[in-house]
């Protein structure tokens, strides 16, 4: 059953009914300020980084789920109730729950009242919009209450769940303007330089700041005694919890709006303009942003302005065609969802505490690979962050923290294809805009700048860490793990609780991965094109030596027969082999390994597509591998902790799921690459979402494989990098207009059914619009491309640059 539709002239998705089968989420913010926002207005906010500096306090697993967020408690006479269905679970005559491009918008009604809220981060300001729209829609006047209440946390996000000892007396806010204005400034008196601010554009009856005050130390968010008792407290904090709340009055003529704004902000101090007067806070900053957006007129322009901020974005690649689900989410979804992976990486969602991990290595070149088009000039910037934090061996930290921007080394360093992931992106950047210039920048290694040396540099160190670091078979040492994190072969763990991913108790030093090999053959060829472009003549040769020679390797000491083994264990044992009993064959080197055109010229390519479909394919995507680890193997790790059929023992990992599809394109099979692109779509399982249970959307990282008992069933959405890869499978492979360091490649591979379509696409300052007919109905092969009407040379666009607007007709068909 649906839970919603897609509004697609309003790139909005509309919730319907609040009880979705799991909180469904949106982001807002696009830059510093981000709030996660789900459709009961749950969720918390933070700057920039979601440990370090957490606004607003988010309790995760908890219980009711999604408790905590902005809530709105309305007072309508004697009727107490919550708009946004949370936290009261309140009856409502009406609901709806808007989520669009970095905006959501809740309205329902009760009894003759309207609410409506309208959330979103503006343009480079550091705070939360919420626009409150009440209308008395009755015969009769309506006095009505309005409570608001968010809950501070203490600004690290693990301490704050963590440290109550201190917690607990720590907590300190201050009040202006009778409560209309709450700072929350616990530590601003030590080594902070920041505070909080919640703050209404009208004046106040009451407000409170103490939470054991405002709801009662019993109670839940559901029964708030001072919303119960119709009147706030003026309570301020000390200590324990601090929260705000503001208790406006409102009277309402029958048809009567009432438009009230609240602004839930970040402000900064130099550190000598801390205070405005011993122990009072400087109040400049918060002044200069509630001046902005004193008024619900101010409000809805920052609205309208974020609108054309997306509306562009998403005018850099659009797609027509006939099917409206691929449509929707290639030209607003997955490309909105991949600048989402791109600004939080694996950090925070509902599945992500903002805790646990910042910005990973090789998440984050992935990621670019999905926004480089959107925002270029962010993706460079990205690119210099994570280089800086590579190791001058050329091996890498896991993950960074966003705000520090340093390495951390909680997850460790030591998988082996962390570096080979730095030449995917900086190539899938200079493709997209033709910028070499990047490679001569200064960039450090392990972030100290005396060891800096050229991003050209970096990239080389990469390409090298490979080529020193083989095994027994000459194939890569997979060390910690490779893409697969679970693949933890020199682990060795019987401790119960020990990381898989920085405990090694056995290295043999011999365990090798056949994945790693088909990531550096794939990237091998950038890496060759941009020496040569650049004057290394002889540094290309070497590498097209090394490239070489590791797909002989490959093709030696890496197929079983009918696929491509996986890996080769600690004692030097196959993984991936019809000779084990489980784990026979996985999808991740088969994927990449096609992608890497190894085995076109000898039919092992098509052999090992055949194999995956044969063995992996399920009706929800293909799995990781089968069959499923039955037991715990001291051997393999994590990947057989897993019950079978869940994450990455056997679950539907669609990440590499459009690894299938690209390869399934050099294949030419564009009905299969267009299926297995379907498979894992969630658009095209709206209608399935009790079983889903997630947003629609968006993609999730797993779907429950079909050893799970729960197959179909899908977790963690969001920051997956299945966003950045499905969007390259979809724009670059199957409708295939792809940029290559000569311009922009039109090579489609699509289904037979599919009679043509057509894109918009901007690149390197210049407009292609591009139509595609196939009326021929073949699944790859271009006869003609015509260029502002003159027949073309080959299928590459030209970067023309002109910043003006050109016609591209293709027809697809044999030559
Ligand atoms: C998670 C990680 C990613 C890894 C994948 C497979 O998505 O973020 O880095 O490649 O799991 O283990
Ligand atoms: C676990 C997860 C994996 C994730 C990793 C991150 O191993 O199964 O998906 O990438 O943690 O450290």
């Amino acid at each position: 059953m649906q839970y919603g539709y897609f509004d697609d002239d309003a790139r909005e998705y509309v919730i319907t009914r609040p009880d979705t089968p799991y909180p469904w989420i949106n982001y807002l913010g696009s830059e510093d300020f981000y709030g996660l926002f789900s459709n009961t207005s749950g969720g918390y906010c933070f700057y920039r980084d979601a440990r370090l500096l957490r606004l607003t306090r988010y309790r995760y697993n908890n219980v009711p789920t999604d408790s905590g967020g902005r809530y709105f408690y309305i007072r309508d006479g004697g009727d107490i109730w919550t708009p946004s269905w949370m936290p009261m679970k309140s009856a409502l005559d009406s609901y709806e729950c808007r989520h669009g491009m970095g905006y959501s918008r809740i309205s329902s009604v009760r009894s003759g009242l309207a609410f409506s809220q309208t959330s979103f981060v503006p343009l480079k300001d550091n705070c939360e919009i919420h626009k409150i729209v009440l209308t008395n829609e009755s015969k009769a006047d309506k006095d009505v209450d309005v409570f608001s209440f968010i809950e501070f946390c203490l600004w690290n996000a693990n301490d704050d769940m963590t440290n109550f000892q201190r917690n607990f007396s720590i907590g300190e806010v201050e009040v202006e303007e009778g409560g209309s204005r709450i700072y929350h400034k616990t530590e601003y008196r030590e080594r902070r330089n920041h505070y909080a601010l919640w703050a209404v554009n009208v004046p106040v009856a009451g407000f409170d700041t103490d939470r054991q005050t405002f709801l009662g130390l019993y109670n839940g968010f559901n029964h708030p005694d001072a919303v119960f008792a119709g009147k706030a407290n003026n309570s301020v904090a000390s200590g324990w919890a601090p929260i705000g709340s503001h208790h406006i009055k409102a009277h309402l003529k029958p048809g009567e709006s009432k438009a009230l704004v609240f602004v839930l902000g970040y402000c900064e101090n130099p550190d000598d303009k801390k205070w405005a007067s011993p122990g009072v806070i400087n109040k400049a900053p918060a002044n200069a942003l509630l001046e902005k957006y004193g008024s619900p007129e101010a409000a809805d322009r920052a609205l309208a302005a974020l609108k054309d901020y997306w509306d562009a974005l998403l005018g850099r690649f659009s797609v027509e065609a006939e099917d409206k689900r691929m449509t929707r989410m290639a030209g607003v979804w997955n490309q909105y969802q991949c600048m989402v992976t791109f600004n939080m990486s694996r950090s925070a969602s509902y599945f992500e505490s903002g805790i646990g991990r910042g910005m990973g290595f090789r998440d984050s070149n992935q990621d670019l690979l999905g926004f480089v088009h959107l925002v270029p000039e962010r993706a460079r910037a990205r690119i210099l962050d994570i280089a800086a934090t590579q190791f001058p061996d050329g091996s890498a930290y896991h993950q960074y923290q966003p705000l520090t921007k340093r390495g951390n080394n909680e997850v460790g360093s030591g998988f082996n294809d962390d570096p080979l992931w730095l030449i995917c992106g900086v190539a899938a950047y200079i493709k997209e805009t033709g910028d070499f210039g990047i490679l001569e920048e200064k960039v450090p290694f392990d972030n100290r700048e005396e060891l800096a040396d050229s991003l050209f540099i970096h990239l080389k160190r990469s390409f090298d860490y490979t080529v020193t670091h083989t095994g027994p078979h000459g194939l890569p040492l997979i060390g910690r793990a490779d893409w697969n994190d679970c693949l933890n072969l020199n682990c060795f763990s019987k401790t119960p609780g020990e990381s898989f991913q920085t405990t090694a108790n056995f290295e043999s030093g011999i365990a090798e991965s056949v994945l790693i090999a088909a990531i550096f053959v794939f990237n091998g060829p950038d890496y060759i094109e941009i020496c040569r472009r650049t004057g290394r003549a002889e540094e290309a040769a070497y590498a097209a030596k090394a490239v070489a020679s590791m797909t002989e390797t490959i093709k030696a000491h890496g197929w079983d027969g009918n696929w491509f083994l996986r890996a080769y264990d600690a004692y030097g044992h196959k993984i991936g082999s019809h000779e084990c009993e489980d784990g026979q064959i996985y999808i991740e080197s088969n994927g990449f390994a096609v992608m890497a055109e190894i085995g076109l010229d000898d039919g092992r390519a098509q052999k090992a597509l055949d194999s995956v479909k044969d063995k992996l394919d399920t009706k929800y995507g293909i799995v990781l591998q089968q069959p499923a680890y039955k037991e715990y193997h001291l051997e393999l790790g994590e990947v057989s902790s897993y019950p079978p059929g869940y994450k990455e023992n056997a679950g539907i990992f669609c990440h590499n799921n459009p690894w299938v599809t690209i390869a399934e394109t050099k294949l030419g099979r564009g009905t299969r690459a267009f299926e297995t692109y379907t498979k894992i779509c969630p658009a095209y399982r709206e209608d399935d979402s009790d079983l889903r249970r997630l947003e629609p959307y968006v993609y999730a990282q797993m779907v429950a494989g079909k050893d799970a008992p729960r197959f179909g069933e899908a977790k963690n959405s969001w920051l997956t990098g299945t966003a950045a890869w499905t969007f390259v499978s979809i724009s670059q492979y199957i409708l295939g207009v792809r940029p290559v360091f000569d311009g922009l490649l039109i090579d489609p591979c699509i289904p037979v059914a599919m009679k043509g379509f057509s894109v918009i696409r901007h690149f390197q300052n210049a407009v292609y619009r591009i139509t595609v007919n196939n009326s021929a109905g073949v699944e790859k092969g271009v006869k003609t491309v015509t260029l502002d009407g003159k027949p073309l040379d080959g299928a590459v666009l030209p970067a023309l640059g002109d910043g003006k607007t050109h016609e591209v007709s293709v027809v697809m068909g044999l030559k």
